[in-house]
């Protein structure tokens, strides 16, 4: 029996820019889901406890079984599409395609709220499926699997940035295909607040297209996204918490100009800030979700848990560990 955590991420800087070929920089969070895999005869049973989800067992063999399910059946099937892809990477490195697998999933990294719960779960899926069959793939080659089984499970909408950074941990630059670990970033004090909705990242993303292509000052902002991504990069080394924060606030209202962040985005953004934070954006594709700002003290924190729809908020440093056996 094999476990495994990897870690859930914001985004530092650049989501909806990158999607046009700017950098952005996802950073992992100290909120982990740890995957357990234990060999068994045949099939695969799946165990999760989750807390967005009131907790479920799913049952089923690759053939004809069906799950026996108590909660959402969307979600359960989404869920249990990450875990059955992964265990298809690890069968398939392992050479062993008719191993059965008993997973079992925990995590602190609340659901669909773009902190990256499904890169986390599938990055440490595959380190605990491909130990326990006793191959030991290193963290890139885990994050190049996992790209690969959100691509399939998501139907091509994927990018390499949750689960890279999930799999190396640390504040890593995503540019396209080409993804690296920033290193030599200190302790980064994250707050994240959480309206418990999501946004449709399919229709946001959609919507950043068209104003991009309609207008020239859509097109100019993304660009002025990757700017921010950039002069961010150079601020990261240091611990200038008030110029990051600055930064962050930039690429907020930039944003908010492309359309995709929300009331209680903004109520939750302005709430940390007035709390003292030295920053806050949302994060992720937006229209609902998380917030992330940089506070070293209560003031932020205090803020958001007095800020109506403000549903959840909670302190969260940048995690330097990827995925790890525990
Ligand atoms: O909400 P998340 O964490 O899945 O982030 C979406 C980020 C976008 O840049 C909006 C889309 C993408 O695929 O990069």
């Amino acid at each position: 029996m094999v476990t495994s955590s990897a870690p859930g991420k914001v985004y530092l800087f650049g989501e909806h820019a990158v999607v046009y070929g700017e950098p952005a920089v996802p950073c992992a969070i100290e909120k982990r889901a740890r995957v357990t895999a234990r060999e068994i005869d045949e099939g695969l049973r799946v165990h999760v406890d989750d807390l967005t989800l009131d907790g479920y067992t799913v049952e089923y063999s690759d053939g004809d079984g069906h799950p026996d399910l108590e909660v959402d059946e969307s979600l359960v099937r989404a869920g249990v599409g990450y875990i059955n892809e992964a265990v298809s990477q690890a069968r398939e490195v392992a050479d062993r395609p008719d191993a059965g697998f008993e997973i079992v999933v925990e995590s602190d990294i609340p659901l669909g709220a773009g902190l990256g719960s499904s890169a986390a779960v599938v990055v440490a899926a595959i380190d605990a499926a491909t130990r326990e069959l006793g191959v030991e793939l290193t963290p890139e080659e885990i994050a190049d699997r996992a790209y690969q089984v959100e691509y399939e499970v998501q139907d091509g909408q994927a990018s390499r940035a949750d689960t890279f950074c999930s799999a190396m941990g640390g504040a890593v630059r995503v540019e396209g295909d080409d993804c690296r670990r920033i290193e030599g970033v200190g302790t980064l004090p994250f707050v994240i607040g959480y309206d418990g909705g999501a946004g449709d990242t399919g229709e946001l993303v959609a919507g950043v297209r068209q104003l991009r292509e309609e207008y020239e000052f859509a097109a100019d902002t993304v660009g002025a996204i990757g700017d921010i991504v950039r002069e961010g990069e150079s601020v990261l080394g240091t611990d200038d918490y008030e110029a990051l924060g600055e930064l962050l606030n930039f690429n907020h209202g930039l944003l908010a100009a492309l359309g995709v962040s929300s009331r209680s985005l903004d109520a939750m953004v302005w709430a940390a800030r007035e709390g003292g934070a030295a920053g806050a954006k949302l994060t992720g594709a937006g229209g609902g979700g998380c917030i992330v700002a940089l506070d070293e003290t209560d003031g932020a924190l205090t803020a958001l848990r007095y800020t109506p729809g403000c549903e959840d908020a909670f302190r969260a440093e940048l995690d330097t560990d990827g995925v790890r056996r525990e």
